[in-house]
């Protein structure tokens, strides 16, 4: 198969998420979300060959065959020992495939299991997750088990780890891979022509919002608790800032003006010799991006896509704005003023559908912004959901009243400085697996990730 033109068979998800709407019983949910993961997971891996599974691509990434068997052991940890009482499948593995353990690079020297091994023990540890989940009370006394939270848990990584394979795939091409197929991929056309005879910034007026959650069952501990944020009038791009605005910085010498720089900003584009996103590179005038192992002219109406923090910040500081504080994306993508109130997402509480976001790996891309009109928020921002994750001016730290739940590893030990928040989701991150509460976290120089941003300043 085709990891690139067969969007279709990727693009089930949402459809899926929206049958999920008439599934009312946890085990029928748990056991749906489960098989879509991991079918999404096979069929991502499925045209890779055995080299290409085993080989590390990137010494940012694990090789593919490590992802793969991590996510059984997280289930093997999680489903059946911790929810099931069982004694797992093999827990002699769990070192191994401890991100804890053995950081990324280190990975490919460890006597991994090999790709058919792989694909064994994860089908192992399927079946008796199922079978765990069959017995199963989701005993809403029960932190863990309330509204089937450890299937969430599982699930949402799952497909945390499919996002970080397509990472993985997108660097392969720097290898002199071409693992996907001889031809581009023609992805489906955009969904609506791009609307964009409207202002480009919104204002979100002053006053309070609820931030967080405490009543979404599949939340994670970072989302927690629900606090009241009290914010300045502030402004807010309705779009992410697209591929022909960036071009703009570029050609306004944005690269080379160390005023438009932080210190470690500055310090780290001339150590990498940063000049333009990654995967792209100059063709005369104009720009060729690299997607997936194919060239391509760079769509000017796209959100830029890997770009790091530092990229982001100096290009809002060109434009004479910022990057909004992850309370500012918050409030302007599920404060509803007319409600008094929150909510779940950024067009209102129906399931993410097909004419209102990009998710799921549908395209293989960012939609074009104007694409999703009727996906805005109240405010009227467009695409905060889906398309390109949206790095935010914020550190990720907890929120008031945070407890760590089920382990510190997940959040807490990430607390700090050092990483900055992403909020919204890409193309790729799946719908059971972002919400408008929903905080993603990464270095400031990371780039291989589908991140982009949208500017903001003061009102
Ligand atoms: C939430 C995406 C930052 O990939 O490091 C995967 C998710 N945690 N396995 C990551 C995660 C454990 C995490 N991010
Ligand atoms: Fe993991």
């Amino acid at each position: 198969m085709d990891v690139a033109t067969d969007a279709g068979r990727h693009g089930r998800s949402v459809a899926d998420l929206a049958d999920l709407a008439d599934l009312t019983d946890l085990k029928e949910r748990a056991a749906h979300e489960l098989a879509t993961v991991r079918r999404r997971s096979l069929d991502l891996l499925d045209p890779l060959d055995e080299r290409a599974l085993t080989r590390q691509h990137s010494q940012l990434m694990s090789p593919l065959v490590w992802d793969l068997a991590h996510v059984g052991n997280y289930e093997d940890l999680w489903l059946v020992r911790a929810a099931g009482g069982e004694p797992g499948v093999a827990p002699s593995l769990d070192a191994m495939y401890d991100a804890f353990r053995h950081v990324r690079a280190d990975r490919p020297r460890l006597p991994l299991l090999n790709p058919v091994e792989a694909h064994r023990y994860i089908g192992d540890v399927r079946s008796r997750a199922l079978e765990v989940i069959e017995a199963i009370e989701f005993d809403p006394a029960v932190p863990l088990l309330a509204e089937g939270f450890v299937v969430g848990l599982v699930v949402q990584h799952e497909h945390q780890h499919d996002e970080t394979m397509l990472a993985t795939l997108q660097l392969m091409d720097g290898d002199g891979y071409r693992p996907l197929a001889p031809t581009p991929p023609t992805p489906p056309a955009p969904p609506a022509a791009p609307r964009l005879d409207r202002p480009a910034e919104v204002l979100v007026p002053a006053g309070d919002f609820e931030m967080g959650t405490d009543d979404d069952g599949w939340a994670y501990d970072n989302e927690r608790p629900r606090h009241t944020v009290d914010l300045p009038a502030f402004w807010i791009d309705r779009w992410p800032v697209t591929n022909a605005a960036f071009q703009g910085f570029i050609a306004d010498g944005g690269y080379r003006r160390r005023d438009l720089w932080s210190p470690a900003g500055w310090a780290f584009r001339v150590q990498s010799r940063l000049a333009a996103p990654k995967f792209w590179r100059p063709d005369g005038a104009s720009w060729l991006r690299n997607r997936f192992g194919w060239v391509e002219e760079v769509p000017p109406d796209e959100p830029v896509q890997h770009v790091c923090w530092y990229e982001a910040d100096a290009f809002a500081r060109w434009a004479g704005k910022r990057l909004p504080t992850e309370q500012e994306w918050e409030k302007a993508a599920r404060w509803s003023p007319e409600r008094g109130g929150a909510r779940a997402f950024p067009w209102g509480n129906g399931v993410p559908s097909e004419d209102v976001v990009n998710l799921g790996g549908r395209f293989f891309r960012p939609a074009p912004v104007g694409a999703f009109p009727d996906g805005a928020a109240p405010c009227g921002a467009e695409q905060l959901m889906g398309d390109v994750w949206e790095w935010t001016a914020s550190d990720f730290a907890p929120y008031p009243g945070f407890a760590s739940f089920p382990y510190p590893e997940y959040s807490e030990v990430f607390f700090g400085p050092a990483y900055k928040v992403l909020r919204g989701g890409s193309w790729a991150t799946h719908p059971s697996a972002v919400r408008t509460t929903f905080r993603n976290w990464d270095y400031p120089i990371r780039r291989q990730i589908f991140a982009g941003f949208r500017c903001a300043r003061d009102a």
